[in-house]
Order: structure tokens, then sequence, then C-alpha cells
């Protein structure tokens, strides 16, 4: 009897700790380095460089770069919360993913880090770049396409400052539909690639 009981009770704790891994597990995180917020090159600077380069390695960017790089387009400038881009009524709607060798990653400005999406490499469904960046917005909102072109164009200035080629790609935005799960209602209406100069 007592051994019976015993039994069960290891089953059930087995069962319970099985249960607990699944729903609690942590999501696979990538911790970025604080963004870099000073320094560059001088804005006029910046603007005076700022073009669409197509050619570009697959070389994946440092951390710091890309940190610094995805705080540009969609990063947090004040203790607010505010971000580098003016969004209507402040409402924040958008996302953006990341796609890595390691797979899409969306980015998490509060917490500084990516949380990843997709565990599979689905670079070849772009061109070669060093980061594909993918622009989400509520498909219903009509200043969502205006979101995103604040959001390309800081990383954009971003790259010129950093001497990255960039260019924004509205074909290709729907690679991944039915692949990559958005927010309700949510689509990515652009994506732009970056990566070091051929
Ligand atoms: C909304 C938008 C959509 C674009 N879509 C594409 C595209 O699908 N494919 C592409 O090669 N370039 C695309 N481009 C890049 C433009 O062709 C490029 O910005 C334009 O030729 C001007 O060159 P510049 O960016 O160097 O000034 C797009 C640019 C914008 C702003």
């Amino acid at each position: 009897m007592k051994k019976s009981i015993l039994i069960y009770g290891f089953a059930f704790l087995f069962v319970l700790s099985g249960f607990a891994q699944s729903s609690f597990a942590q999501a696979n995180i990538l911790e970025l380095p604080a963004a870099q917020k000073t320094g560059g090159k001088p804005l006029m600077d910046a603007l005076s460089l700022r073009k669409g380069e197509r050619a570009m390695t697959n070389k994946a960017l440092t951390l710091q770069q890309l940190s610094n790089l995805l705080w540009s387009a969609w990063g947090i400038n004040r203790s607010d919360g505010r971000r580098t881009i003016p969004t209507g009524m402040n409402k924040q709607e958008a996302a953006v993913y990341v796609v890595l060798e390691t797979g899409v990653w969306l980015y998490d400005a509060q917490k500084n880090h990516l949380i990843q999406k997709l565990n599979q490499d689905v670079r070849s469904k772009y061109s070669p770049a060093g980061v594909t960046l993918l622009y989400a917005v509520p498909a219903k909102d009509s200043f969502g396409k205006m979101h995103a072109g604040s959001m390309y164009q800081n990383a954009a200035l971003y790259c010129a400052s950093e001497g990255l080629a960039n260019v924004v790609k509205a074909s290709g935005s729907d690679a991944l539909k039915g692949i990559l799960s958005l927010p309700s209602g949510y689509e990515i209406v652009i994506i732009q690639a970056i990566g070091y100069k051929k």
C-alpha cells in the first residue's frame, strides 16, 4: 500500500514538473547591449549620405550595431516611454521583427531584447543582408504606414551614420505570410535590408 502511494506520488510530481516547464518556460530571448545614444555622424552629414543601396553582404551585424539600429528605428528615448518616432495619439502600434540566421525575433524596446518568434533560418526568402527588418502595423490604422516610414527613415539615417548599406522594399513584405504569426490585425507593410557594403 505504502509502496503504491509512493509510486503515485512520484508520478504526480513528475507530471506536475513537466506542466510547470511547458507553462512557464522562458521564451527564447536575446539580450541586447544598451544602445549607444550619443556620437555618430552629425545629422546633416547623415542626411547627405542617406541612400538606398542594394549591394551588401550577408555578414551579421554586431549586437551593438543591431541594438543601435533598433533603438534608432523604434526605441524609447524618454523616461515617459515615448519613442524615437512620433505615433498618432502616442498609441505606439507597431512591431519590428528582426530576421537573423537564428530565426525571426521581435524587438522589445522596453526590455531591450529580442524575443524569438520563429526558430528557422528564413533568410533565403529575402535578398542577402546582415539583417532584414520587418515593419508591422495594424492593417486598419490609417497612420500605420506613416509610422513604418518614420521607422525606416530613422534606421536609414543610423545606417548612413554607421557606414552601412540599407534599402527599403515593399516587395517581399509578405514573404512570411502564414509562417510568422503577428499580433491580431497586424500586417508587414515594408521591409528593410541592412548590411555591410559590398
Ligand atoms: C515605400 C517604398 C517602397 C520601395 N519598394 C522597393 C522595392 O520593392 N524594391 C526595391 O528594390 N526598392 C524599393 N524601394 C527603394 C526605392 O526604389 C528607392 O528608395 C528609390 O529608388 C530612391 O532611391 P534612394 O532611396 O537611394 O533615394 C522602395 C522605397 C520606398 C520608400
